[in-house]
């Protein structure tokens, strides 16, 4: 059998058992290729030969990852150890969410024409988890020193993996705070994918995201308990030019009922209900 069969048929497997893709594809046909791209150690930003043909052993550890998929409902992230954000390989740890964030697109296109990126010289990443956003803020914002919060510490320490990885410890420091808690200073730009997520769907997500930490997601009662807090607290933490950015998914509308006065600039992402914002401090103090 050659590559291109053998992604088809997986993705035939992956679709027959109704596996939920959310964590980096969209449909089976990626969602295969990721995985057998895995087994067969070839980096997926590679290109791989369709045509090249697959011998028993290779077929052996494609049927057992594919296996382990299927019957754990486990993201291939954790399976494989890794997730892309913008364009970037992160280490992945059962614990830790896997990177997704539209923050992500904001930073590929740094920050414009929202902000001006050579102005940009501090950044904070609130909510880091794996150091995902801090990471590619720092390859954004090239002269930028980052510092990166969470109140995991098994994110902290997944975050730190991630940050030696880039070799950006001179660049960015990791801070164990409860949003602002254990912070003073002030930044030209705050990014924060919080949890945002009603605490009562949770326990209809699919499967694949009930091998993530509850705490990710967990928003409270109507899912903007920690946006509320940010919002309420940012201000003094924002140099008078500074920006914030804060991704609110399909709580949008929550929000935008929770505070009928404010007017959020609302980014496009090209994904519906992706829900991120941005608000200079003039416009955050306003309301
Ligand atoms: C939605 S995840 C975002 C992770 C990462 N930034 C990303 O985009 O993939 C939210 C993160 O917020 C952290 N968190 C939850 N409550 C927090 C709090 N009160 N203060 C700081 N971080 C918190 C969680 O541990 C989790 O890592």
């Amino acid at each position: 059998m050659n590559l291109s069969t053998c992604i088809e048929n997986a993705a035939t497997r992956l679709e027959t058992a109704e596996v939920f893709f959310g964590h980096g594809t969209d449909n089976a046909w990626d969602e295969a290729a990721w995985l057998i791209l895995h087994a067969l150690g070839i980096p997926i930003n590679e290109d791989a030969d369709l045509n090249m043909l697959i011998n028993s052993t290779q077929q052996t550890a494609i049927n057992t990852l594919l296996q382990q998929r299927i019957e754990s409902r486990k993201p291939v992230a954790y399976l494989t150890g890794t997730a892309w954000f913008a364009g970037l390989p992160f280490h992945t740890a059962e614990g830790v969410i896997v990177p997704r964030s539209h923050i992500g697109g904001f930073l590929l296109e740094r920050g414009r024409p929202w902000i001006s990126p050579q102005k940009v010289k501090h950044v904070l990443d609130l909510c880091t988890g794996s150091g995902c956003i801090a990471v590619a803020a720092a390859v954004a914002f090239s002269e930028a020193s980052i510092d990166a919060t969470d109140i995991d510490p098994l994110a902290l320490a997944l975050a730190e993996k991630n940050i030696n990885e880039y070799k950006m410890e001179s660049r960015i420091q990791l801070i164990e705070s409860d949003i602002f808690q254990n912070l003073s200073a002030v930044y030209d730009l705050i990014l924060s994918n919080p949890p945002y997520v009603p605490a009562g769907e949770i326990s209809h997500f699919p499967p694949e995201y009930q091998h993530e930490p509850a705490a990710a997601f967990d928003g409270g009662e109507d899912g903007l308990n920690l946006v509320r807090k940010i919002l309420a607290d940012a201000a003094p933490f924002l140099a008078p030019e500074g920006h914030i950015v804060i991704e609110v998914g399909e709580s949008w509308t929550t929000l935008e009922r929770a505070y009928p006065r404010a007017v959020f600039n609302w980014i496009e992402t090209g994904v519906e209900d992706s829900g991120l914002f941005i608000l200079s401090r003039e416009e955050l103090e306003e309301f």
